[in-house]
């Protein structure tokens, strides 16, 4: 008997070590003294997601980072777009890939979430960097097509003739490590992201893995996620997938240390990150 609680009472003891050793009593430091904002498709609240205007209504808010998502024309272009094809985006139909960029340039983009200006085309890469120069910091995302990696060698050869990785204007991401790894082997000193979609975050893997920063979904974050990444020295960023409870998730997370937010409204961010 006297075994047994012995026993008992170790087990107690053991398991409240693992719970304070991995989900801690406080929310660990951030990495970054600042957490970033990062334009999550540009203002996308304020203009058509991914085009000239809505970053350049996230540039003139201040945010930290432009947040690119990037796709291939058929005469291996890169241009910002999210989704595979052009449908929900544009006035046109059919996937990227399919169009060459002046086929593509065709296409108006469209209002998505209401505002009521009028359309422009689809940017290329070079374009937005056109614009910003070095005023900006890009955060874009890689992504393999069709299991194949097309945009990596594109997109550090753009890079570099801008010379945007040296002056450290540049973050990639990707849900992607087999695209990280190539962007790791053409630009060793960029800093890289790995994303993981929403509910298959592996903290396991993101702990051992050798990137500084983790992409979370925000249903996802919980203090020991946090904890366990920022005693591993890495960073950790939020998407928002769910519009309607945006506010009250990046007030959950602000809560949490987390070291960035990819917000879709730049506006209330920046109020809830000056929030005492
Ligand atoms: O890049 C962070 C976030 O953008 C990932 O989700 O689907 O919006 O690209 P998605
Ligand atoms: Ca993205």
């Amino acid at each position: 008997m006297l075994k047994k609680t012995v026993w008992f009472a170790s087990a107690i003891v053991g398991v409240l070590i693992v719970m304070y050793n991995y989900v801690g009593r406080e929310p660990e430091p951030p990495i970054v003294n600042e957490p970033k904002i990062i334009a999550h498709r540009g203002a996308n609240d304020r203009f058509n997601e991914s085009t000239i205007t809505a970053y350049e209504i996230a540039a003139n808010d201040g945010a930290d980072s432009l947040e690119i998502d990037l796709r291939m024309t058929e005469d291996q272009t890169l241009v910002a777009m999210h989704d595979e094809n052009i449908d929900r985006t544009t006035n046109g139909l059919g996937e990227v890939s399919d169009y060459s960029l002046e086929e593509l340039k065709e296409f108006q983009t469209v209002e998505v979430f209401g505002n009521e200006r009028a359309t422009e085309r689809v940017p290329t890469l070079r374009e937005i960097i056109e614009t910003f120069t070095d005023s900006q910091h890009y955060y874009i995302e890689t992504r393999l097509e069709d299991g194949e990696l097309v945009m990596e060698e594109a997109l550090i050869g753009l890079l570099n003739e801008y010379d945007l990785i040296a002056k450290e204007l540049v973050t990639i991401q990707s849900f992607s490590q087999q695209s990280l790894e190539k962007v790791h082997e053409l630009a060793p000193d960029i800093p890289l992201t790995l994303l993981y979609s929403k509910g298959n975050f592996d903290l396991s893997e993101a702990k051992s893995v050798d990137y500084p920063i983790i992409g979370i979904e925000s249903s996802d974050v919980n203090m020991k996620n946090v904890n366990a990444l920022h005693r591993q020295g890495k960073e950790v960023h939020v998407y928002f997938n769910d519009e309607a409870t945006q506010k009250e998730e990046q007030e959950r997370v602000k809560a949490l240390h987390v070291d960035g937010f990819f917000t879709d409204d730049i506006e209330y961010t920046k109020e809830l990150l000056d929030r005492k």
